[in-house]
C-alpha cells in the first residue's frame, strides 16, 4: 500500500476533507480517544510556533498518544538536506538517517521548514518537506512549509461552524502590511481551501508583485473550476470589501524581491493602509474577520476588528487541535 501523507490538502479529496472536518467536530464535542494508544509523533521544529506545538503534542495526548518535539541546529543536530552533499560545514547528519532512524522510533512525524527568503526558485520546491516524505517510512504531517494545510481544515472547520456551508460566500483575502516580508504558505494555503470548498475568493492585495506562485493561483483556479466558486485578483480595497462574507488578512513577501527585501520594504510601507479596520469591515455583509495569527494588533488589524463579535480567530487557533486530532487519527488509521 502506498503511504499516505498530509502534506497539501489538494493531495486529498473534497470527500476526504470533509470526513475529516467531521471527524474534528466530533472531537470537538469529546476530546478524549483511544486513536493514538501506544502511538507517537515527532515534531521537527526549524522554526518557531506556539499553536502548531501546543496543539500536536495536547492532541497526541488527548488521543493517547506521545509527541516528542526536536529543534534541529538547537537541541537537535543540524541536518544536510543536499543529495551527495559532502559534508564538511555545519551539519552533522543526513536526512537519509534522521528520516529513517525517526521511522523506526515513531509512528508519525510532523515537520515545519519555512522558505529561506532568498530565492523563491529553491524555496518553492519544499525540499525539506519533500526530503522528509521521500525517506521516511511513517506517515509525514506538513507543520507549515509553502502550504499550511493543517490551518487550512481549522479555518474551514471555523466559517462551518459560523455559516454551515460555504457555497457562493464572498471570501476575501486581504494582504496587510508587516514590518518583515513573511512567508506566503497561508496566504496559498488560504486560497487553494476557499476555492476548494465553493467560495467566490477575491485576492486583495497591492500591486500585480503581491499575487501569489503561479503554482498556487493555477490550482486554486483548477478548485474553483470544479466546486462552483471563483477565483479574481484586486488591488481595490473599498470594492474588494464590499459586501464580503470572510476577510482573511495575511501579511507577505513579494515573491520578486526574494533576496532584495530592501527593494521591496518601501512598497509594503506605501500600502500600511491596507490594515483590517472598523470603517472595512463595515463595507462587508456583515462578514466575519480571521487570521491565522501569530498577528500585530494595529499593524494588520486594529484592536477594534480583534475584539469585536465578527473576529474568529480565536475559534480558528482552537480547532487546530481538532483537525490536527482527526489527520493523525487518519493517517494512523492506515496502516
Ligand atoms: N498559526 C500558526 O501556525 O501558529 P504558530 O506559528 O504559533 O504555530
Amino acid at each position: 500500500m502506498t503511504l499516505r501523507h498530509f502534506l497539501n490538502t489538494n493531495d486529498w479529496s473534497r470527500a476526504e476533507l470533509d470526513a475529516l472536518l467531521q471527524q474534528a467536530a466530533r472531537f470537538k464535542q469529546s476530546r478524549l480517544g483511544q486513536q493514538m494508544a501506544g502511538k507517537s509523533i515527532a515534531l521537527l521544529f526549524f522554526n518557531p510556533s506556539m499553536r502548531t506545538r501546543t496543539s500536536f503534542e495536547l492532541g497526541a495526548f488527548q488521543l493517547g498518544g506521545h509527541a516528542v518535539v526536536l529543534e534541529p541546529g538547537k537541541a537537535a543536530w543540524p541536518i544536510e538536506f543536499a543529495p551527495r552533499a559532502v559534508m564538511e560545514g555545519d551539519t552533522e547528519e543526513h536526512i537519509a538517517e534522521v528520516a529513517r532512524v525517526l521511522s523506526r522510533y515513531v509512528d508519525l512525524i510532523g515537520v515545519r521548514a519555512f522558505p529561506k527568503f532568498q530565492q523563491w526558485e529553491v524555496d518553492r520546491e519544499d525540499l525539506v518537506l519533500k526530503a522528509f516524505a521521500q525517506y521516511s517510512t511513517v506517515p509525514v504531517i506538513n507543520l507549515e512549509t509553502i502550504t499550511h494545510p493543517c490551518q487550512e481544515l481549522a479555518h474551514i472547520l471555523a466559517l462551518q461552524e459560523h455559516f454551515g456551508t460555504l457555497d457562493k460566500k464572498k471570501y476575501v483575502l486581504t494582504w496587510t502590511y508587516h514590518p518583515k516580508p513573511l512567508n506566503t504558505a497561508v496566504a496559498n494555503s488560504a486560497l487553494l481551501i476557499a476555492t476548494r470548498f465553493g467560495m467566490d475568493v477575491t485576492l486583495l492585495c497591492p500591486t500585480p508583485d503581491y499575487v501569489l506562485d503561479s503554482r498556487y493561483m493555477e490550482l486554486a483556479k483548477a478548485n474553483a473550476a470544479e466546486s462552483g466558486g471563483s477565483l479574481t485578483i484586486s488591488h481595490d480595497v473599498e470594492t474588494a470589501y464590499t459586501g464580503a462574507d470572510v476577510v482573511y488578512a495575511k501579511s507577505w513577501g513579494a515573491l520578486p524581491f526574494f533576496g532584495r527585501w530592501e527593494q521591496e520594504k518601501p512598497i509594503r510601507e506605501a500600502h500600511r493602509h491596507f490594515m483590517v479596520d472598523e470603517a472595512k469591515m463595515a463595507l462587508t455583509n456583515n462578514g466575519v474577520f480571521s487570521h491565522c495569527l501569530p498577528l500585530r494588533r494595529n499593524v494588520k488589524a486594529t484592536d477594534g476588528v480583534m475584539d469585536s463579535p465578527a473576529c474568529i480567530a480565536i475559534d480558528e487557533a482552537e480547532n487546530r487541535l481538532h483537525v490536527q486530532k482527526a489527520v493523525m487519527a487518519a493517517l494512523l488509521a492506515q496502516r
